[in-house]
């Protein structure tokens, strides 16, 4: 496997950062993971303007001419890993870079930031998008700037494991008795045929998945309403889906071993799914 550090493609083998990193030391950076289908990128530039916005965020500031050579540097792993047939996930990490002596403040003068970018093979979990997936809710125990897509990922590592260790598929997790996601994906309810979403704010990533769902409820008329669902609401709920680069679109029928709905996955989230193939495929917008 070829990964890009740094400005090189080299075998993954051969790829080494500094432990000074600050990406390794003190999760200072940014990721973003972007579908590919035979060889196409699924809303590329969303992604990247999501990093921007990240990178901004965080205050790292990432060399415009790197910046810009993205999208054909992740052609050019498909092409060197055969990864322009079928479909691939390409995953980016832009870090503060490195430099001793480790320093809660940022380097100064700046380090040059550390860009790793690798493209993997990518298996769509079919099985789970028909007969959705089991959950169980977890305090949602992150920092307060979730709408920025950093490495610091430990809450959703330790969620998604106490999922596992439950022998369920995934988390939906609460803050101040309201569903906010899940540790790797948005969420969606439906009740009397209505979407309802989280609003974009700190408290959740705006997910580039959820802005093609909502341009599809658009498209469709479903009424959407921004308004989070409290947790005592998830039961009376008709339908409840999680939405993600790596999820697509999943029906969940059960939270805590209880049903959701009529415990199937629902119409409006079937319907949904289907449109969101056609964008998959490049077919619809
Ligand atoms: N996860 N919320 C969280 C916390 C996420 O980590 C993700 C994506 C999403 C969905 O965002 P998008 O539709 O832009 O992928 C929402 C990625 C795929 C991951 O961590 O692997």
């Amino acid at each position: 496997m070829v990964v890009y550090l740094n400005g090189s493609f080299i075998q993954k083998e051969d790829a080494y950062l500094s432990p000074a990193d600050r990406g390794f030391l003190f999760g200072d950076g940014i990721y973003e993971v972007i579908r590919y289908v035979e060889g196409r990128p699924v809303f590329a530039a969303e992604h990247l303007e999501r990093m921007d916005e990240g990178l901004e965020g965080l205050m790292i500031g990432l060399d415009p001419g790197i910046r810009n050579r993205m999208e054909e540097i992740a052609t050019e792993l498909l092409e060197r890993n055969s990864l322009m047939k079928g479909q691939a996930a390409v995953y980016i990490q832009v870090t503060r870079g490195a430099v001793w002596p480790r320093t809660h403040t940022f380097p100064e003068p700046a380090a040059e930031p550390t860009v790793l970018m690798s493209a993997s093979p990518f298996t769509p979990h079919t099985g789970l998008h028909q007969s959705g997936v089991d959950v169980i809710t977890v305090s949602d125990v992150r920092w307060m700037r979730c709408n920025l897509k950093t490495v610091n990922l430990l809450p959703n590592v330790l969620a998604k494991q106490r999922a596992k260790d439950a022998g369920v598929n995934s988390a939906v997790m609460i803050r101040d008795g309201v569903v906010t996601e899940s540790p790797n994906a948005n969420i969606f309810g439906v009740k009397n045929g209505e979407l309802y979403t989280h609003p974009a704010s700190n408290l959740i990533l705006n997910g580039i998945t959820r802005r093609a769902v909502l341009n599809i409820a658009d498209e469709f008329s479903i009424p959407v309403r921004f308004d989070p669902i409290a947790e005592h609401e998830l039961f009376t709920l008709d339908e409840l889906f999680f939405t993600g680069t790596t999820t697509d679109i999943q029906p969940v029928v059960k939270a805590d071993g209880k049903e959701i709905g009529d415990g199937k996955p629902g119409a409006i989230c079937r319907k949904i799914q289907q449109q969101y193939n056609l964008v998959l495929k490049g077919e619809a917008e």
